[in-house]
C-alpha cells in the first residue's frame, strides 16, 4: 500500500521521527533552515498533508497557491499566529495545533524567567563566569523577593493556570485578566479583573499568557507600562508581538520596569539588540516547550491529527476557527 505523502519542515524528537518514517512517505526539508515559501509550495505539490512549525509562515498567498491535494496542515505549536486562518478556511484546509501538552513545561520556564529576572540571574552569572566576583558584600546583587507580591496573569488559559499553581507555592498572590472569569473551583483565590488596566495597576509582577491576535498585539505599550506599579517585573513566554519592544526597553532603562524575563521576541530569532545590552533582562531563546516529554507529546498530537483526517476520522485538536466549518 502506498503511504500518504507528508511534508515535514523540521527535525523532531526521535519517537516522532520514527512514527513519521513508519507511517508516511516523508518529504523533508534537507536544510536546517525553514523552507522558503516557494520551496514549501513545491514540497506540497501532490502531498496529502503538511507538518509545519512556527518558522513556516503560511500567508494568504501560500493558501492561494497550495496544492489541492493537501487535506490537513498540522502545526507543531499551540500558537497559530503564523497561519492565515481565513485564507485556510477559503481553501477548506483544516489546521490542527497542539494545545494542552505544553502547559507544564511553559509554566516552568515562566517561573525560571520570573526568578531569573527578579534575582538578577544574568548579572550573577556574569560575575561568576568572568571572575569579577568579589568577597561577599551585603548589597551585592540585591533583587526583589517574589513571596507576598501580586503576580498578574494576562490570559488565564492552561498555561496561565499552571503558572498560578507554581507561583502560589512561592507565596505569590494571583490576579488575572481573561475574556471571562474562571469558574470558582478553578480560580480558587485568584482575583479576576474584567478590565486589563486594573490588572496592570495591581501587578507587581506581570506574566503574559495571551495568544497574539489583532486584539492583543502590542498590548504592553508605554501606556500599559505606565499603569504598572513602579519597579514591576515583566515576564513573557507567550508571543513577542504582545510587547512594544521600544517601550519596554525605555522602561527597563529608566527603572520604571525593574527587570524583564523574556523567552519570546517579535521577529525572533532576531531580537531588539538593546535587550541584549541591558543588564536587567533575563533572556531565553523561545524554549518554553523544550523538554523531551513535551516536544514528543506535541509531535504525537500533531501526527494524531494528520492520521485522523487522512483516515476520515474527526481530528482531535483542530484550531477553533473557520477552517473546517466554511460551507
Ligand atoms: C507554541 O507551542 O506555540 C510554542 O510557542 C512553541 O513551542
Amino acid at each position: 500500500m502506498t503511504q500518504p505523502i507528508l511534508v515535514v519542515t523540521c527535525r523532531y524528537p526521535k519517537d516522532v521521527e520514527d512514527r513519521i518514517d513508519r507511517d508516511y512517505n516523508a518529504r523533508r526539508n534537507p536544510n536546517q533552515l525553514p523552507f522558503s515559501q516557494q520551496e514549501l509550495l513545491s514540497a506540497a505539490a501532490g502531498a496529502d498533508a503538511m507538518f509545519i512549525t512556527l518558522g513556516d509562515q503560511l500567508d494568504s498567498e501560500f493558501f492561494q497557491r497550495v496544492s489541492p491535494t493537501v487535506k490537513i496542515i498540522a502545526t507543531y505549536s499551540v500558537g497559530f499566529d503564523h497561519i492565515d486562518l481565513e485564507a485556510a478556511a477559503r481553501r477548506k484546509i483544516p489546521i490542527a495545533y497542539t494545545p494542552g501538552v505544553n502547559n507544564e513545561a511553559t509554566a516552568d520556564i515562566a517561573m525560571l524567567l520570573l526568578l531569573g529576572a527578579s534575582r538578577r540571574a544574568y548579572e550573577a552569572q556574569e560575575l561568576v563566569r568572568t571572575g569579577a566576583w568579589k568577597p561577599l558584600s551585603p548589597d551585592m546583587l540585591l533583587g526583589w523577593q517574589v513571596g507576598g507580591k501580586v503576580l498578574g496573569i494576562l490570559g488565564m488559559g492552561r498555561v496561565g493556570q499552571a503558572v498560578a499553581r507554581r507561583a502560589r507555592g512561592f507565596g505569590m498572590k494571583i490576579h488575572y485578566h481573561d475574556r471571562s472569569a474562571l469558574p470558582a473551583e478553578i480560580a480558587g483565590d485568584a482575583v479576576y479583573h474584567k478590565d486589563p488596566s486594573d490588572l496592570l495597576r495591581a501587578s507587581q509582577f506581570l506574566s503574559l499568557h495571551a495568544p497574539e491576535t489583532p486584539q492583543t498585539r502590542h498590548f504592553l505599550n508605554a501606556k500599559a507600562i505606565s499603569l504598572l506599579p513602579p519597579g514591576a517585573i515583566v515576564v513573557n513566554t507567550a508571543r513577542g508581538g504582545l510587547v512594544v519592544d521600544e517601550d519596554l526597553i525605555a522602561a527597563l532603562k529608566s527603572g520604571r520596569v525593574a527587570a524583564a524575563g523574556l523567552d519570546v521576541f517579535e521577529g525572533e530569532p532576531k531580537l531588539h539588540p538593546e535587550y541584549v545590552s541591558l543588564k536587567n533582562t533575563f533572556l531565553l531563546p523561545h524554549i518554553g516547550s523544550a523538554t523531551i516529554e513535551t516536544r514528543t507529546a506535541m509531535g504525537m498530537l500533531a501526527l494524531d491529527n494528520v492520521e485522523a483526517v487522512l483516515h476520515g476520522r474527526p481530528a482531535p485538536t483542530l484550531v477553533p476557527a473557520l477552517s473546517w466549518k466554511v460551507a
